[in-house]
């Protein structure tokens, strides 16, 4: 069984092909430079270059899996949540090719595919119930019990800002470029000395698992203003240590919460999901504790997986609808 996947919800056109659950194919156009010029994404921009780019990658996509679109037995396509100019193209698209070809369209939920990245390349026992499951994004930012594959509930989210969105705007304070999430991780990575906690922590309340990174994202702006003020500009060393502190605090943050969800909930499983996961430190940090207090733990196996990509879509496509191993 063949299935195509879409994702369009933000600012990746990607596109899919498996063959029951094996990725046989995936093409992603990034618009990563057309929104670092205007340092973010802006949505009617997204959607215009969706509408550009998604029959070329499609051909490319088929091309590349040898199968022509009569080969395809079910189409999946990220319905929300995301950026709904964006959405509807790849809705628009997907829908009008089930139609077309007469076979069945899957609407998924962008949140739960990042979860089920997860199982990209792994087999279906290697997730152990009930999890953990962080979704951490540039859009999104919660904590779900996960109870069973199709079985989830929501226990803390953001009250402002995602972590993602954190790590974007800090980036574009010192004006390092679009997404902040890499290019901070990397200034931070070289940054030497030990964590001196400039940044506070805020709602670190152990029964209370929701997030908050707005007044994070104060703290290094007044850092960052009052540096400038006393030096009249921000050295490389001040840049490397405001990201070096700032990402070790959102660690500290997300995995204080995980870990009390974690107790709380007596799971057997921490899972990890969402752009953010690619960030190193924060697998690092989590892989440790999660080590300790003896859960197993997962995140996507390639950092292509964390980040928006049409091959989340089509696993949990193919989950949905083929219940038979593969
Ligand atoms: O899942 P995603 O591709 O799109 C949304 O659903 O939002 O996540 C994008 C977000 C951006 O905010 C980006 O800065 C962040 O994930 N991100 C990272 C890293 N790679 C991407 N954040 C921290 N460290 C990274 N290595
Ligand atoms: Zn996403």
């Amino acid at each position: 069984m063949y299935l195509l996947a879409f994702e369009t919800s933000c600012d990746d056109t990607s596109i899919a092909i498996f063959r029951n659950r094996e990725l046989i194919a995936m093409k992603t156009r990034s618009q990563i430079r057309e929104h670092n010029e205007t340092k973010g994404v802006v949505p009617e921009v997204a959607a215009r270059l969706h509408a550009n780019n998604i029959f070329g990658v499609l051909e490319e996509v088929l091309k590349e899996a040898n199968i022509t679109l009569n080969g395809i037995n079910k189409i999946a396509c990220t319905e929300s949540p995301g950026l709904m100019p964006s959405l509807l193209v790849g809705i628009s698209v997907a829908k009008t090719l089930a139609k077309t070809l007469k076979i069945p369209y899957i609407p998924i939920d962008h949140i739960e595919a990042h979860m089920f990245a997860n199982y990209i390349d792994r087999e279906t026992t290697d997730i152990t119930f009930p999890s953990i499951c962080l979704t951490v994004s540039g859009g999104h930012n919660e904590l779900y019990l996960w109870k069973s594959m199709f079985e989830r509930e929501k226990i803390g989210e953001t009250l402002d800002d995602s972590a993602g969105e954190a790590f974007d705007k800090v980036a574009k304070m010192m004006e390092l470029g679009y997404p902040g999430g890499p290019i901070i991780g990397k200034l931070a990575s070289e940054h030497t000395s030990k964590f001196q906690s400039i940044f506070p922590k805020v709602l670190l309340d152990k029964n209370n698992h929701n997030f908050s990174f707005s007044g994070l994202k104060s703290a290094v702006k007044r850092e960052i203003d009052k540096r400038i003020l006393d030096n009249t500009f921000l050295s490389e060393q001040d840049i490397r240590e405001i990201a070096f502190e700032f990402e070790q605090t959102v660690v500290n943050i997300l995995s204080y919460k995980l870990f009390h969800a974690a107790e709380k909930y007596n799971i057997s499983s921490i899972v990890l999901a969402g752009g953010v996961s690619a960030n190193d430190r924060l697998r690092e940090t989590i892989e440790q504790i999660a080590k300790e207090k003896g859960y197993s733990f997962l995140a996507p196996i390639s950092k292509v997986y964390s980040q928006d990509n049409a091959a989340m879509v089509g696993i949990l496509g193919q989950y949905k609808t083929q219940k038979i191993p593969n």
